[in-house]
């Protein structure tokens, strides 16, 4: 029989997969003398060994050129947010012109709230789900506010109907058809991020849709996780960040989707120099035309230094595509939950879905015995190497980003948490 913890069983998988590993693209952290397994991809992704070159071609430039980087090729100023356009575009599934990299995620929700979010005294009301990222619930009750409505009445949160704290899309359906007519605006995560949960977001926005609301989703922890077909999906807008598994940076610029029904909208909108279109923005007029697409939510010139580490990303997405990335996911979550089953299941509750469809790379473990045991466990991985990440109050996220790692570093994090248990 196949023993799963044995070394040369992870290292026949990872040498026999089919999609050769990106690792040496990216630096490794360092633990002592060996690196680190990083299982933190769902927080900060790693840096591509490219992006110093990206950066320091932006530098040389305005060492040597100044004013004039913004004309002169290669990678001119002027136009630097094309140049991440399409193969953003590719990664979501999408038209390069419903997509743009600009601001921070939680801006962009607030530019597209100001679009999409217009409630009416018959239908004021956002559903979201209980336990929302905290930045996305803020944005959501300040909108609701700043329209002269109540959150108390006009943020409907679902909570979980599933054991592990997980939705049935029976629960989303049933929500969405009980509120319909106060529904102003579905917004609904890619991924959730506690539960690592994957959502059909193609069926949320059929659902929204057909009750008259909008629908539009937050792929923070979705973009290049999940193979997206944001287009056919039918969502109005979407937004994510870069700096988890886009491997972009701290803080990187972050994305938005705009469906291409709404690229000539008459929809108010916030609007900034940067959205006027593109052929008169130069003749410096007094009123704003928007550049039609999602580039024409864009306020300010393109933030070039910040966007240069994106571009060595994308480059590594476009050499293997999304559809080979996410099989190579489903194989490292799906050995990372064989070795959970066969010898920790007394440590270890996964908490996330256990069919693949429902989930992306991430799966988040309880710790059994709770918050004490929880976090002696999560020091005891951290002290030896293995990083994965901590939720209140006993759950462990481990997140294996396809990219860079290998089953190794999977096998790595469960013999750990085998010592640990054994240690006592
Ligand atoms: C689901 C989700 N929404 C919103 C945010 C906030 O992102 P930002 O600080 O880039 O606005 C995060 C950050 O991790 C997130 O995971």
């Amino acid at each position: 029989m196949t023993d799963l913890f044995a070394d040369h069983h992870a290292q026949a998988l990872d040498a026999g997969d089919p999609l050769p590993t990106l690792r040496g693209e990216f630096h490794i952290p360092m633990h002592g003398d060996s690196t680190q397994a990083y299982f933190v991809g769902n927080s900060l992704g790693l840096q591509p060994r490219a992006a110093r070159e990206y950066i320091e071609e932006v530098l040389d430039k305005w060492a040597t050129e100044a004013v004039e980087g913004h004309f002169t090729q290669p990678a001119q100023w002027m136009t630097y947010h094309e140049l991440v356009r399409e193969p953003l575009a590719r990664v979501v599934g999408a038209q390069p012109q419903e997509v743009v990299a600009m601001n921070s995620l939680t801006a962009n929700l607030h530019l597209m709230m100001v679009s999409f979010y217009r409630p009416t005294r018959e239908r004021p009301a956002i559903l979201i789900e209980a336990g929302a990222f905290p930045s996305d619930r803020h944005a959501m009750e300040s909108q609701i506010r700043f329209h002269g409505f109540d959150p108390a009445t006009d943020l409907i949160e679902l909570h979980p109907d599933e054991a592990n704290g997980t939705f049935s899309m029976a629960a989303i359906e049933r929500a969405i058809a009980e509120h319909g007519p106060r529904l102003a605006l579905v917004l609904w995560p890619g991924v959730q991020y506690r539960s690592g949960q994957a959502f059909d977001i193609a069926e949320v926005a059929r659902l929204a849709h057909a009750q008259g609301a909008v629908c539009g989703v937050d792929l923070a922890h979705a973009v290049g996780n999940l193979e997206l077909a944001l287009h056919d999906s039918n969502v109005d807008f979407a937004v994510w960040c870069h700096y988890k598994y886009l491997n972009a940076g701290p803080g990187a610029v972050a994305g938005c989707f705009v469906h291409e029904r709404h690229a000539h909208t008459d929809r108010p909108r916030f609007a900034g120099w940067w959205g006027h279109d593109v052929s008169t923005r130069f003749l410096m007029g007094a009123e704003f035309v928007p550049t039609p697409g999602a580039e024409g939510w864009q306020l300010s010139n393109p933030p070039v230094l910040a966007l240069a580490p994106l571009r060595a990303s994308l480059d590594l997405f476009d050499s293997v595509g999304m559809p080979a990335l996410r099989q190579k996911s489903l194989r490292l979550t799906g050995y990372l939950e064989a070795l959970i089953a066969e010898r920790l299941v007394d440590t270890l509750q996964v908490v996330t879905p256990r069919d693949p469809d429902r989930r992306g790379c991430q799966l988040s473990l309880r710790v059994v015995g709770g918050h004490e045991r929880g976090r002696a466990l999560f020091d005891y991985l951290a002290a030896n190497g293995v990083l994965g990440d901590w939720r209140e109050p006993d759950v462990i996220r481990i997140s294996p980003a396809p990219l860079y790692n290998t089953h190794a570093d999977v096998l790595r994090f469960a013999r750990t948490v085998e010592a640990w248990r054994h240690a006592g």
